[in-house]
């Protein structure tokens, strides 16, 4: 994985694109940059709140769709289903029903991430969709990382209002929404649990 901008998702050059319309950089590493593995998106991912004035290039666009799109999934049943949200307009309606979050609104892309579901329960009590969704969401906060995007989830809304503005089918679950740009403020990181406090070895 290739951090563009350095140690940060920081905004930085669009990419070269190879023949097969790669960003070069994504497979080889812009010179200077550091090459980022799996644990330093982890490390590096915050949730962003500013967006800058900048359109997110279709094909990173894509590649984070991608990652959402590998993702595992209780019996491989990818119920996620993606609605990509440009429009300003859209966003605006989005915003109020993510209850006034306005970076809802500012984010040049709002990616609603439902679920297509018969509702399958687990043996261990489980609902798949809302799993498998939220895997598929992570991988694409992660791979917006190494494209030098920002993202959010956003829970806080009311899916009946998403389902109206996008036209979302009734029998479709919206599990996220997911903000996607470029950052223009990066938050320190947010505290987390010690390891001690959240791990038990052999029992409880
Ligand atoms: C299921 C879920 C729902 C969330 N909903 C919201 C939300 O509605 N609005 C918001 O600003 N952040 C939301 N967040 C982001 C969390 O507040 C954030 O992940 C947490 O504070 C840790 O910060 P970090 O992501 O920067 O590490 C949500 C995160 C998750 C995983």
């Amino acid at each position: 994985m290739v951090g563009r901008g350095g140690n940060c998702a920081c905004p930085g050059p669009s990419p070269k694109l190879s023949e097969a319309g790669v960003a070069e950089s994504t497979r080889t590493g812009n010179k200077g940059d550091a090459l980022m593995n799996v644990m330093d998106a982890i490390r590096q991912r915050r949730s962003i709140r500013t967006y800058a004035d900048r359109p997110v290039e279709e094909e990173k666009l894509n590649l984070v769709l991608e990652a959402g799109r590998l993702a595992p999934s209780a019996a491989n049943r990818q119920e996620w289903r993606y609605v990509v949200v440009r429009d300003h307009d859209t966003r605006q309606k989005l915003m109020q029903a993510a209850k006034g979050q306005g970076f809802v609104g500012q984010a040049p892309v709002v990616i609603a991430a439902c679920a297509e579901t018969d509702n399958h329960v687990m043996s261990c009590g489980q609902l798949c969709y809302p799993i498998d969704v939220a895997i598929s969401t992570d991988h694409m906060t992660l791979k917006a990382i190494e494209e030098g995007l920002g993202t959010c989830w956003v829970g806080a809304f009311y899916e009946a209002e998403v389902k109206v503005v996008l036209g979302i089918p009734d029998d479709v679950r919206v599990v996220d929404l997911l903000t996607l740009g470029y950052p223009a403020d990066i938050p320190p990181p947010r505290p987390r649990l010690s390891l001690s406090e959240i791990v038990h070895h052999e029992k409880w």
